[in-house]
């Protein structure tokens, strides 16, 4: 009975940290955020904002993390924009109060996009 009580066990706290690891990919964050709704990757998402699907050819790291946490660095916000050859209206909201680790975990999955 113990051993049966004692695999269970094992099996919910593997079964809990799988979970954790997928809630924290990029990929996932990318959803979860809302950024999907604006932003297309791999022929997935919105078309309000730019294409994502190859943004790490063209952006540093450092680069997206500041879009992410205060667009209006790059953009002013309002204005009318041009990347990649169409034109979008600046609107991305900033995400300033996303933890750092989501912020890095989402600009490193954005980063490996190239
Ligand atoms: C309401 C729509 C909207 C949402 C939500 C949104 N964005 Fe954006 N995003 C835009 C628009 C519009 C631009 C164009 C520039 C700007 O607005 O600052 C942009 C630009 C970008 C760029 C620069 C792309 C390039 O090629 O230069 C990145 C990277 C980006 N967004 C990432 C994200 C991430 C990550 C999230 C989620 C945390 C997100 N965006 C959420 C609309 C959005």
């Amino acid at each position: 009975m113990q051993k049966i009580v004692a695999s269970l066990f094992v099996a919910v706290a593997l079964m809990f940290s799988a979970s954790t690891v997928f809630a924290a990919s990029g990929a996932s964050l990318f959803s979860s955020e809302g950024c999907i709704a604006c932003h297309t990757i791999n022929g997935e998402g919105g078309s309000v904002g730019p294409n994502l699907s190859h943004v790490g050819s063209k952006r540093s790291l450092s680069w997206i993390k500041t879009q992410i946490i205060n667009p209006s660095a790059h953009f002013a916000s309002g204005s009318s924009v041009t990347i990649n050859g169409k034109s979008y209206m600046a609107i991305m909201p900033s995400h300033r109060h996303m933890p750092a680790s989501q912020v890095n975990t989402l600009a490193e999955y954005l980063g490996s996009l190239k």
